[in-house]
């Protein structure tokens, strides 16, 4: 009589590459590197020391010489890059203090650049936290002017090449801005300054913790004549065309997680080195939940940043890249 286990129809086992450690690395498909990471910070005009911002626990708004020190642990963690946001003191029609020469984005990528030559510096180029509507774009009679909007984000974009900034990274989602900011980087001298465009930028509540950090929540009204409805897909691969065409260097698509199919369908489409932004919300959720001690917070961050990879992003913006380097040393 035959045994059970004969009886069996044929049946592929593959638990057998799970059988052990060394086997499961051995076949690992995606992995995250500390080399992959980019961490977002605040750096605040006129603020001696740090604040840590209520709505995102371990993200802190930065003073100069706080941010300067903070810089200096990322860069001994290994992390290669930072994009910074800046918080500026005073806010005008015009978002002149966006593209002031002595403005406080300016300045930070003036004194990380002295303290560390090799780090990638990367700005997030927009108007939203330098403006009292708090848009992205200027405003005129209640509406968002595409066009007219393209100078200052140009402007704004030249002044940060001008300070040392490596790559720029245009978020506005005004149409055309590719270009202009190419454009009037090229006049400038600035032919090897890179632009990551937010090309797939979703008008998205994930946001909500850092406009409370960046001061730029809209006065009126909201973003979705400019950010991307969330039901949409196909329109994605138009806006990231359209930057491809423009010039865009690296696209990005925002918010990460709930949004792992569009980075799929970019990376199958188009051959530009692709970020996601795994953003604020995303961030306090998880940080939320691991202060109530409901979720093992290292397994839940290392589980969400293999996720992008998987997905296809090859760059990933988050502000638990300090933690993730940290856990990484441990573990070497
Ligand atoms: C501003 C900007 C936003 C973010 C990055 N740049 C907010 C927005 O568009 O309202 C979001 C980052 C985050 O939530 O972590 N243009
Ligand atoms: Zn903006």
């Amino acid at each position: 009589m035959s045994s059970q286990k004969n009886d069996l129809p044929s049946f592929r086992r593959h638990r057998r590459l799970r059988a052990s450690g060394t086997l499961r690395d051995l076949v690992r498909e995606t992995e995250v590197n500390i080399n992959d990471l980019i961490l977002p910070m605040f750096a605040q005009e006129g603020l001696d020391g740090k604040e840590e911002i209520a709505s995102m626990p371990g993200v802190y708004h930065f003073g100069l010489d706080a941010l300067r020190r903070e810089v200096d642990d990322l860069v001994e963690l290994g992390i290669p890059g930072v994009i910074l946001f800046g918080i500026p003191a005073e806010k005008d029609d015009q978002s002149s203090s966006a593209y002031a020469e002595q403005g406080i984005v300016q300045q930070a990528i003036r004194a990380l650049r002295r303290d560390h030559p090799e780090l990638l510096i990367m700005t997030d180029v927009c108007l939203c936290q330098y403006n009292p509507a708090g848009h992205c774009g200027i405003v005129r009679n209640g509406q968002i002017v595409n066009d007219d909007s393209l100078a200052l984000i140009a402007e704004t974009a030249l002044s940060h090449a001008a300070a040392g900034a490596d790559i720029v990274a245009p978020s506005d989602m005004m149409d055309g801005r590719v270009a202009a900011i190419r454009q009037r980087l090229d006049g400038h001298g600035f032919e090897n300054v890179s632009i990551l465009s937010y090309a797939v930028k979703y008008a998205s509540a994930f946001y909500g913790p850092f406009r409370e950090a960046a001061h730029s929540a809209p006065a009126f009204g909201d973003r979705r004549t400019y950010q991307m409805d969330p039901a949409n897909a196909r329109e994605a691969l138009r806006e990231a065309s359209s930057d491809v065409e423009e010039g865009a260097d690296m696209l990005m698509v925002k918010p990460a997680l709930s949004y792992l199919d569009i980075t799929r369908r970019i990376r199958e489409r188009f051959d530009l080195p692709l970020a996601t932004y795994n953003v604020s919300a995303e961030y306090s959720m998880v940080k939320a939940a691991a202060l109530k001690g409901w979720i093992d917070e290292r397994a839940i961050v290392e589980e969400v940043l293999t996720s992008f990879k998987r997905a296809g992003a090859d760059i990933i913006l988050t502000y638990h890249a300090m933690d993730f380097a940290r856990w990484q040393k441990e573990q070497a």
